[in-house]
Protein backbone atom coordinates (compact mmCIF):
# COMPACT_ATOMS: atom_id res chain seq x y z
CA UNK A 1 0.00 0.00 0.00
CA UNK A 2 1.36 3.30 -0.89
CA UNK A 3 1.19 5.28 2.43
CA UNK A 4 1.85 8.92 3.40
CA UNK A 5 4.35 8.78 6.59
CA UNK A 6 2.50 10.34 9.53
CA UNK A 7 4.44 13.15 11.14
CA UNK A 8 3.33 14.78 13.80
CA UNK A 9 1.23 11.97 15.25
CA UNK A 10 1.82 9.61 17.34
CA UNK A 11 2.93 10.20 21.30
CA UNK A 12 6.85 9.29 21.89
CA UNK A 13 6.08 7.03 24.44
CA UNK A 14 3.95 5.16 22.01
CA UNK A 15 6.48 5.35 19.36
CA UNK A 16 9.11 4.23 21.72
CA UNK A 17 7.05 1.26 22.70
CA UNK A 18 6.89 0.29 18.80
CA UNK A 19 9.53 0.41 18.39
CA UNK A 20 11.08 -1.69 21.73
CA UNK A 21 8.00 -4.40 20.85
CA UNK A 22 7.79 -5.87 17.72
CA UNK A 23 4.85 -7.01 18.29
CA UNK A 24 1.90 -4.37 17.76
CA UNK A 25 0.05 -4.21 20.76
CA UNK A 26 -4.11 -3.37 20.65
CA UNK A 27 -6.08 -2.33 23.79
CA UNK A 28 -9.95 -3.36 22.76
CA UNK A 29 -12.94 -1.11 23.73
CA UNK A 30 -16.32 -3.16 23.68
CA UNK A 31 -16.29 -6.80 23.30
CA UNK A 32 -19.88 -7.63 22.44
CA UNK A 33 -20.78 -9.10 19.20
CA UNK A 34 -18.87 -7.38 16.65
CA UNK A 35 -15.61 -7.12 19.13
CA UNK A 36 -15.68 -10.87 19.54
CA UNK A 37 -15.51 -11.11 15.64
CA UNK A 38 -12.26 -8.94 15.88
CA UNK A 39 -10.89 -10.62 18.59
CA UNK A 40 -10.85 -13.70 16.68
CA UNK A 41 -8.59 -12.11 14.07
CA UNK A 42 -6.50 -9.94 15.99
CA UNK A 43 -5.67 -13.60 18.21
CA UNK A 44 -4.88 -15.19 14.34
CA UNK A 45 -2.25 -12.68 13.84
CA UNK A 46 1.12 -13.68 15.04
CA UNK A 47 2.30 -10.08 15.17
CA UNK A 48 -0.34 -8.49 17.53
CA UNK A 49 -0.79 -8.97 21.34
CA UNK A 50 -3.98 -7.92 23.32
CA UNK A 51 -2.86 -6.81 26.88
CA UNK A 52 -6.19 -4.27 27.88
CA UNK A 53 -9.62 -4.67 27.33
CA UNK A 54 -12.29 -2.69 28.53
CA UNK A 55 -16.00 -4.00 28.40
CA UNK A 56 -18.84 -3.11 30.60
CA UNK A 57 -20.36 -6.71 30.02
CA UNK A 58 -19.26 -10.01 32.91
CA UNK A 59 -19.82 -12.18 30.44
CA UNK A 60 -18.09 -10.82 27.46
CA UNK A 61 -15.24 -10.01 29.62
CA UNK A 62 -14.45 -13.44 31.13
CA UNK A 63 -14.57 -15.19 27.80
CA UNK A 64 -12.34 -12.96 25.82
CA UNK A 65 -9.60 -13.38 28.90
CA UNK A 66 -10.48 -17.31 27.82
CA UNK A 67 -9.69 -17.07 24.25
CA UNK A 68 -6.14 -14.47 24.96
CA UNK A 69 -5.40 -16.93 27.73
CA UNK A 70 -5.59 -20.18 25.20
CA UNK A 71 -4.48 -18.76 22.18
CA UNK A 72 -1.17 -16.65 23.38
CA UNK A 73 -0.70 -17.79 27.32
CA UNK A 74 -0.93 -14.25 28.22
CA UNK A 75 -3.17 -12.05 30.58
CA UNK A 76 -4.86 -9.14 29.69
CA UNK A 77 -5.62 -6.35 31.79
CA UNK A 78 -9.51 -6.01 32.14
CA UNK A 79 -11.08 -2.38 32.77
CA UNK A 80 -15.31 -3.13 33.82
CA UNK A 81 -16.46 0.26 34.04
CA UNK A 82 -17.70 1.98 31.31
CA UNK A 83 -15.87 5.08 31.84
CA UNK A 84 -12.34 3.03 32.65
CA UNK A 85 -12.18 3.48 28.70
CA UNK A 86 -9.96 6.72 29.90
CA UNK A 87 -7.35 4.12 31.81
CA UNK A 88 -7.29 1.63 28.78
CA UNK A 89 -6.38 4.56 26.50
CA UNK A 90 -3.77 6.33 28.65
CA UNK A 91 -1.78 3.09 29.18
CA UNK A 92 2.14 3.32 27.77
CA UNK A 93 2.14 -0.01 26.48
CA UNK A 94 -0.17 0.64 23.78
CA UNK A 95 -0.16 1.25 20.17
CA UNK A 96 -3.40 1.33 19.02
CA UNK A 97 -7.65 1.42 20.20
CA UNK A 98 -9.96 -0.85 18.38
CA UNK A 99 -13.78 0.31 19.37
CA UNK A 100 -16.52 -1.94 18.81
CA UNK A 101 -18.74 -0.25 21.57
CA UNK A 102 -22.42 0.74 21.16
CA UNK A 103 -22.52 4.16 18.58
CA UNK A 104 -22.72 6.57 21.17
CA UNK A 105 -19.28 6.20 23.17
CA UNK A 106 -17.44 6.38 19.48
CA UNK A 107 -16.58 9.69 19.26
CA UNK A 108 -15.75 10.21 22.78
CA UNK A 109 -13.57 7.09 23.45
CA UNK A 110 -11.93 7.90 19.68
CA UNK A 111 -11.05 11.75 20.92
CA UNK A 112 -9.78 10.74 23.88
CA UNK A 113 -7.25 7.97 22.48
CA UNK A 114 -6.17 10.72 19.86
CA UNK A 115 -5.41 13.07 23.09
CA UNK A 116 -3.48 9.74 24.62
CA UNK A 117 -1.47 9.46 21.33
CA UNK A 118 -2.71 6.53 20.13
CA UNK A 119 -3.94 4.80 16.36
CA UNK A 120 -7.16 4.44 16.84
CA UNK A 121 -9.86 2.40 14.82
CA UNK A 122 -13.70 2.38 15.71
CA UNK A 123 -16.49 0.56 14.44
CA UNK A 124 -19.47 2.53 12.15
CA UNK A 125 -20.53 5.07 12.44
CA UNK A 126 -17.38 6.77 14.08
CA UNK A 127 -19.99 9.74 15.13
CA UNK A 128 -23.25 10.33 15.59
CA UNK A 129 -23.95 14.15 15.64
CA UNK A 130 -22.52 16.91 13.75
CA UNK A 131 -20.62 18.23 17.30
CA UNK A 132 -18.74 14.83 17.69
CA UNK A 133 -17.39 15.20 13.61
CA UNK A 134 -16.15 18.59 14.58
CA UNK A 135 -14.55 17.41 17.82
CA UNK A 136 -12.85 14.19 16.05
CA UNK A 137 -11.24 16.67 13.27
CA UNK A 138 -10.41 19.33 15.65
CA UNK A 139 -8.91 16.57 17.46
CA UNK A 140 -7.08 14.82 14.77
CA UNK A 141 -5.76 18.09 13.70
CA UNK A 142 -4.38 19.44 16.78
CA UNK A 143 -2.79 15.89 17.77
CA UNK A 144 -2.07 14.86 14.42
CA UNK A 145 -2.92 11.65 15.29
CA UNK A 146 -4.65 9.09 12.87
CA UNK A 147 -7.84 7.76 13.74
CA UNK A 148 -10.31 5.35 10.94
CA UNK A 149 -13.61 4.22 11.09
CA UNK A 150 -13.96 0.56 9.87
CA UNK A 151 -16.20 0.60 6.79
CA UNK A 152 -15.44 -3.16 5.74
CA UNK A 153 -17.74 -2.41 2.35
CA UNK A 154 -15.54 -0.08 1.56
CA UNK A 155 -12.70 -3.35 1.43
CA UNK A 156 -14.88 -5.46 -1.17
CA UNK A 157 -12.80 -7.18 -3.98
CA UNK A 158 -15.66 -6.36 -6.11
CA UNK A 159 -15.93 -2.72 -4.89
CA UNK A 160 -12.45 -2.38 -5.07
CA UNK A 161 -12.19 -3.39 -8.82
CA UNK A 162 -14.94 -1.10 -9.95
CA UNK A 163 -12.47 1.22 -8.19
CA UNK A 164 -9.67 0.07 -10.24
CA UNK A 165 -12.07 0.49 -13.56
CA UNK A 166 -13.01 4.61 -12.84
CA UNK A 167 -9.24 5.13 -12.26
CA UNK A 168 -8.77 3.55 -15.31
CA UNK A 169 -11.10 6.07 -16.83
CA UNK A 170 -13.65 2.91 -18.44
CA UNK A 171 -16.75 4.51 -17.20
CA UNK A 172 -15.41 8.04 -18.28
CA UNK A 173 -16.88 11.06 -16.31
CA UNK A 174 -18.31 10.13 -13.12
CA UNK A 175 -21.90 11.89 -12.62
CA UNK A 176 -24.11 9.34 -10.91
CA UNK A 177 -24.54 6.61 -8.16
CA UNK A 178 -27.12 5.07 -6.10
CA UNK A 179 -26.75 2.71 -3.16
CA UNK A 180 -28.39 1.56 -0.38
CA UNK A 181 -28.50 -0.65 2.95
CA UNK A 182 -31.19 -3.28 2.71
CA UNK A 183 -30.85 -5.72 5.60
CA UNK A 184 -33.45 -6.36 8.11
CA UNK A 185 -32.05 -5.94 11.46
CA UNK A 186 -35.25 -5.90 13.25
CA UNK A 187 -35.29 -10.19 14.19
CA UNK A 188 -31.46 -10.40 14.20
CA UNK A 189 -29.68 -6.83 15.68
CA UNK A 190 -32.56 -3.97 16.94
CA UNK A 191 -34.43 -6.93 18.98
CA UNK A 192 -32.77 -9.86 20.72
CA UNK A 193 -34.97 -13.41 20.29
CA UNK A 194 -37.28 -12.82 22.99
CA UNK A 195 -38.15 -9.42 21.03
CA UNK A 196 -36.34 -7.32 24.29
CA UNK A 197 -34.76 -4.11 22.69
CA UNK A 198 -30.86 -4.48 22.51
CA UNK A 199 -29.51 -0.90 22.86
CA UNK A 200 -29.93 -0.06 19.18
CA UNK A 201 -33.91 0.04 19.24
CA UNK A 202 -33.70 2.92 21.28
CA UNK A 203 -33.20 4.60 18.25
CA UNK A 204 -35.95 3.74 16.11
CA UNK A 205 -38.23 5.21 18.92
CA UNK A 206 -36.60 8.54 18.82
CA UNK A 207 -35.13 9.16 15.67
CA UNK A 208 -36.38 9.26 11.71
CA UNK A 209 -33.08 9.84 9.93
CA UNK A 210 -30.55 7.25 7.58
CA UNK A 211 -29.33 5.54 10.70
CA UNK A 212 -26.81 3.59 9.30
CA UNK A 213 -25.28 4.63 6.07
CA UNK A 214 -21.77 3.92 6.39
CA UNK A 215 -22.02 0.47 4.49
CA UNK A 216 -23.56 1.96 1.56
CA UNK A 217 -21.66 4.68 0.86
CA UNK A 218 -18.28 3.38 2.31
CA UNK A 219 -17.48 2.52 -1.62
CA UNK A 220 -19.04 5.52 -2.86
CA UNK A 221 -16.62 8.14 -1.59
CA UNK A 222 -13.68 6.66 -4.00
CA UNK A 223 -15.45 5.89 -6.57
CA UNK A 224 -16.75 9.43 -6.26
CA UNK A 225 -13.56 11.15 -5.26
CA UNK A 226 -15.22 12.63 -2.33
CA UNK A 227 -13.02 14.84 -0.28
CA UNK A 228 -10.19 14.51 -2.84
CA UNK A 229 -11.28 16.35 -6.01
CA UNK A 230 -15.23 16.71 -5.10
CA UNK A 231 -17.67 17.02 -2.02
CA UNK A 232 -21.18 16.47 -0.58
CA UNK A 233 -22.84 20.02 -1.14
CA UNK A 234 -25.91 19.34 0.06
CA UNK A 235 -28.57 16.81 0.97
CA UNK A 236 -32.12 16.14 1.19
CA UNK A 237 -33.74 13.28 2.51
CA UNK A 238 -37.49 11.93 2.70
CA UNK A 239 -38.64 8.71 4.81
CA UNK A 240 -41.81 6.51 4.86
CA UNK A 241 -44.20 5.81 7.62
CA UNK A 242 -43.04 3.07 9.73
CA UNK A 243 -45.08 -0.42 9.15
CA UNK A 244 -42.19 -3.01 9.40
CA UNK A 245 -41.04 -2.63 13.42
CA UNK A 246 -44.26 -3.45 14.49
CA UNK A 247 -45.41 -5.73 11.58
CA UNK A 248 -42.40 -7.98 12.37
CA UNK A 249 -42.80 -8.12 16.04
CA UNK A 250 -46.40 -8.67 16.37
CA UNK A 251 -45.41 -11.21 13.78
CA UNK A 252 -42.59 -13.15 15.78
CA UNK A 253 -44.05 -12.65 18.99
CA UNK A 254 -47.51 -11.93 19.33
CA UNK A 255 -49.53 -8.42 19.13
CA UNK A 256 -49.40 -8.34 23.03
CA UNK A 257 -45.54 -8.35 23.18
CA UNK A 258 -44.13 -5.17 24.91
CA UNK A 259 -41.48 -4.61 22.05
CA UNK A 260 -44.43 -5.26 19.44
CA UNK A 261 -47.19 -2.29 21.22
CA UNK A 262 -44.29 0.61 21.60
CA UNK A 263 -44.17 3.18 19.13
CA UNK A 264 -40.99 3.64 16.33
CA UNK A 265 -40.48 7.06 14.75
CA UNK A 266 -38.23 5.84 12.61
CA UNK A 267 -39.54 5.15 8.55
CA UNK A 268 -38.88 2.09 6.86
CA UNK A 269 -37.14 3.70 3.89
CA UNK A 270 -35.14 7.06 4.09
CA UNK A 271 -34.19 8.33 0.44
CA UNK A 272 -31.30 10.41 0.83
CA UNK A 273 -30.25 12.22 -2.54
CA UNK A 274 -27.14 14.45 -2.02
CA UNK A 275 -25.28 16.71 -4.55
CA UNK A 276 -21.80 16.96 -4.90
CA UNK A 277 -19.71 20.57 -5.58
CA UNK A 278 -19.25 19.12 -9.03
CA UNK A 279 -22.83 18.63 -9.40
CA UNK A 280 -23.22 14.90 -9.23
CA UNK A 281 -25.74 13.31 -7.49
CA UNK A 282 -26.00 10.62 -5.27
CA UNK A 283 -29.08 8.35 -3.83
CA UNK A 284 -28.45 6.79 -0.45
CA UNK A 285 -31.71 4.29 0.70
CA UNK A 286 -31.24 3.44 4.24
CA UNK A 287 -33.60 0.14 4.13
CA UNK A 288 -33.25 -1.95 8.06
CA UNK A 289 -36.80 -2.99 8.89
CA UNK A 290 -38.46 -4.61 6.42
CA UNK A 291 -38.63 -8.80 5.36
CA UNK A 292 -36.49 -8.77 2.60
CA UNK A 293 -33.27 -10.08 1.01
CA UNK A 294 -29.81 -8.39 1.36
CA UNK A 295 -29.22 -5.79 -1.15
CA UNK A 296 -26.81 -2.93 -1.69
CA UNK A 297 -27.97 -1.95 -5.21
CA UNK A 298 -24.64 0.03 -6.03
CA UNK A 299 -24.50 1.75 -9.30
CA UNK A 300 -22.09 3.96 -10.79
CA UNK A 301 -22.78 5.84 -13.89
CA UNK A 302 -20.51 7.79 -15.69
CA UNK A 303 -20.26 10.02 -19.35
CA UNK A 304 -18.56 6.35 -20.64
CA UNK A 305 -20.38 3.51 -18.65
CA UNK A 306 -22.68 2.00 -15.74
CA UNK A 307 -21.94 -0.76 -13.60
CA UNK A 308 -24.39 -2.34 -11.42
CA UNK A 309 -24.02 -4.64 -8.88
CA UNK A 310 -28.04 -5.64 -8.88
CA UNK A 311 -27.25 -7.04 -12.42
CA UNK A 312 -23.57 -8.05 -11.62
CA UNK A 313 -23.07 -6.29 -14.85
CA UNK A 314 -21.84 -3.38 -17.04
CA UNK A 315 -22.18 -1.53 -20.02
CA UNK A 316 -18.86 0.75 -21.30
CA UNK A 317 -19.71 2.74 -24.43
CA UNK A 318 -17.88 1.77 -27.29
CA UNK A 319 -16.59 -1.44 -25.83
CA UNK A 320 -18.83 -3.18 -24.95
CA UNK A 321 -19.72 -6.31 -27.46
CA UNK A 322 -23.16 -5.12 -28.35
CA UNK A 323 -24.66 -1.54 -27.98
CA UNK A 324 -26.76 -0.56 -24.69
CA UNK A 325 -26.58 -4.07 -23.37
CA UNK A 326 -25.36 -5.18 -19.94
CA UNK A 327 -22.25 -7.37 -20.20
CA UNK A 328 -21.07 -9.63 -17.15
CA UNK A 329 -19.10 -8.05 -14.73
CA UNK A 330 -17.06 -11.28 -14.01
CA UNK A 331 -13.88 -10.89 -16.72
CA UNK A 332 -13.80 -6.98 -15.63
CA UNK A 333 -13.16 -7.92 -11.78
CA UNK A 334 -10.67 -10.61 -12.71
CA UNK A 335 -8.82 -7.98 -14.91
CA UNK A 336 -8.63 -5.11 -12.64
CA UNK A 337 -8.61 -7.12 -9.64
CA UNK A 338 -7.23 -4.86 -6.59
CA UNK A 339 -3.42 -6.36 -5.01
CA UNK A 340 -5.04 -6.25 -1.44
CA UNK A 341 -7.28 -8.89 -2.75
CA UNK A 342 -4.57 -10.90 -5.08
CA UNK A 343 -2.34 -11.06 -2.41
CA UNK A 344 -4.23 -11.85 0.75
CA UNK A 345 -4.26 -15.64 1.30
CA UNK A 346 -6.98 -17.64 0.57
CA UNK A 347 -7.73 -18.60 3.88
CA UNK A 348 -8.13 -15.37 5.57
CA UNK A 349 -10.10 -14.16 2.76
CA UNK A 350 -12.76 -16.47 4.45
CA UNK A 351 -12.86 -14.64 7.75
CA UNK A 352 -15.37 -12.49 8.44
CA UNK A 353 -17.95 -10.74 5.66
CA UNK A 354 -15.78 -12.17 3.03
CA UNK A 355 -12.54 -11.38 4.14
CA UNK A 356 -13.26 -7.46 4.64
CA UNK A 357 -13.09 -7.09 7.98
CA UNK A 358 -9.47 -9.00 7.99
CA UNK A 359 -8.20 -6.96 5.07
CA UNK A 360 -9.08 -3.61 6.86
CA UNK A 361 -7.75 -4.84 10.21
CA UNK A 362 -4.91 -5.58 8.65
CA UNK A 363 -4.05 -2.43 6.58
CA UNK A 364 -4.75 0.11 9.82
CA UNK A 365 -2.50 -2.77 11.66
CA UNK A 366 0.33 -2.27 9.17
CA UNK A 367 -0.31 1.75 9.21
CA UNK A 368 0.07 1.20 13.27
CA UNK A 369 3.56 -0.43 12.74
CA UNK A 370 4.73 1.56 9.69
CA UNK A 371 3.64 4.68 11.37
CA UNK A 372 1.41 5.82 8.37
CA UNK A 373 -2.05 6.75 7.48
CA UNK A 374 -4.66 4.26 7.72
CA UNK A 375 -6.22 3.48 4.33
CA UNK A 376 -10.03 5.45 6.05
CA UNK A 377 -9.13 8.96 7.00
CA UNK A 378 -11.05 10.71 9.49
CA UNK A 379 -12.36 13.16 6.91
CA UNK A 380 -13.56 10.21 5.16
CA UNK A 381 -14.67 8.56 8.18
CA UNK A 382 -17.39 11.80 9.28
CA UNK A 383 -18.27 12.39 6.14
CA UNK A 384 -19.78 9.03 6.21
CA UNK A 385 -20.99 9.36 9.34
CA UNK A 386 -22.35 12.72 9.37
CA UNK A 387 -25.13 11.55 6.98
CA UNK A 388 -26.66 10.26 10.03
CA UNK A 389 -27.31 13.90 11.36
CA UNK A 390 -28.32 15.35 8.37
CA UNK A 391 -30.72 13.18 6.95
CA UNK A 392 -32.15 13.02 10.41
CA UNK A 393 -32.59 17.65 9.65
CA UNK A 394 -34.05 17.53 6.36
CA UNK A 395 -36.84 14.55 7.22
CA UNK A 396 -37.68 16.96 10.27
CA UNK A 397 -38.42 19.61 8.16
CA UNK A 398 -40.28 18.13 5.43
CA UNK A 399 -37.38 16.91 2.84
CA UNK A 400 -36.07 20.81 2.86
CA UNK A 401 -32.07 21.10 1.57
CA UNK A 402 -29.47 20.72 4.14
CA UNK A 403 -25.78 21.59 3.65
CA UNK A 404 -23.54 19.25 4.18
CA UNK A 405 -20.40 20.72 5.94
CA UNK A 406 -17.10 20.65 4.37
CA UNK A 407 -14.76 18.59 7.16
CA UNK A 408 -11.90 19.25 5.15
CA UNK A 409 -12.06 23.17 5.19
CA UNK A 410 -11.68 23.56 1.50
CA UNK A 411 -8.16 21.11 0.85
CA UNK A 412 -10.85 18.76 -0.71
CA UNK A 413 -10.03 20.89 -3.85
CA UNK A 414 -6.18 19.73 -3.42
CA UNK A 415 -6.34 16.77 -2.22
CA UNK A 416 -4.94 13.27 -4.09
CA UNK A 417 -7.48 10.44 -3.98
CA UNK A 418 -5.31 7.92 -1.22
CA UNK A 419 -7.49 5.38 -0.37
CA UNK A 420 -6.53 1.92 -2.08
CA UNK A 421 -3.45 3.76 -4.28
CA UNK A 422 -0.86 0.71 -4.09
CA UNK A 423 2.38 0.89 -5.52
N1 LIG B 1 -19.14 -3.50 10.18
C1 LIG B 1 -20.01 -4.45 10.41
O1 LIG B 1 -20.23 -5.31 9.58
C2 LIG B 1 -20.73 -4.47 11.74
C3 LIG B 1 -21.52 -5.57 12.12
C4 LIG B 1 -22.14 -5.53 13.37
C5 LIG B 1 -21.96 -4.43 14.22
N2 LIG B 1 -21.19 -3.39 13.81
C6 LIG B 1 -20.96 -2.23 14.69
O2 LIG B 1 -20.20 -2.67 15.81
C7 LIG B 1 -20.56 -1.91 16.96
C8 LIG B 1 -20.93 -2.85 18.12
O3 LIG B 1 -22.06 -3.62 17.72
P1 LIG B 1 -22.36 -5.03 18.42
O4 LIG B 1 -23.39 -5.69 17.59
O5 LIG B 1 -21.08 -5.74 18.69
O6 LIG B 1 -23.01 -4.54 19.80
P2 LIG B 1 -23.00 -5.32 21.18
O7 LIG B 1 -24.08 -4.74 22.02
O8 LIG B 1 -23.00 -6.79 20.95
O9 LIG B 1 -21.58 -4.92 21.81
C9 LIG B 1 -21.29 -3.67 22.35
C10 LIG B 1 -20.46 -3.91 23.60
O10 LIG B 1 -19.87 -2.69 24.04
C11 LIG B 1 -19.99 -2.62 25.46
N3 LIG B 1 -19.90 -1.19 25.80
C12 LIG B 1 -20.79 -0.20 25.50
N4 LIG B 1 -20.27 1.00 25.89
C13 LIG B 1 -19.05 0.75 26.43
C14 LIG B 1 -17.99 1.56 26.99
N5 LIG B 1 -18.10 2.88 27.12
N6 LIG B 1 -16.86 0.94 27.42
C15 LIG B 1 -16.73 -0.39 27.32
N7 LIG B 1 -17.67 -1.22 26.81
C16 LIG B 1 -18.81 -0.64 26.36
C17 LIG B 1 -21.30 -3.30 25.80
O11 LIG B 1 -21.32 -3.77 27.12
C18 LIG B 1 -21.30 -4.45 24.78
O12 LIG B 1 -20.64 -5.58 25.30
C19 LIG B 1 -21.67 -0.97 16.51
O13 LIG B 1 -21.11 0.26 16.19
C20 LIG B 1 -22.23 -1.63 15.26
O14 LIG B 1 -22.81 -0.70 14.41
C21 LIG B 1 -20.57 -3.40 12.60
Amino acid sequence: MKAQPVTRTVSRRSRASAAKASKIRVGLVGLGRRGAQFLDLLLAMPDVEVPALCTASATSRAAAVGRIRKACGTEPETYRRREDYARLVAREDLDAVLVTTAWDSHAEIAVAAMKAGKYVAVEVPVALTLEECWRLVDTHEQTGVPCMMLENWSFRRDNLAVLNMIRAGLLGDIIHCHCAHSHNCIPIWFFDSQGRPRWAADYLRKYNADQYPTHSVGPVLSWMNINCGDRFAYLTSTATRQVGINDQLRTLFGANHPAARRRYVQGDIVTTVVKTARGNTLVINYDMQLPRPYDNRWLIQGSRGVYSEAHNAVYLHGRSPRSEEWEPFDPYQKRHDHPWWKHLDPQVARLGHGGTDYLELRLFLDAVRDRTSPPIDLYDSVVMSCLIPLSGQSIAQSSAPVECPDFTRGRWKRRRPSFAVVG
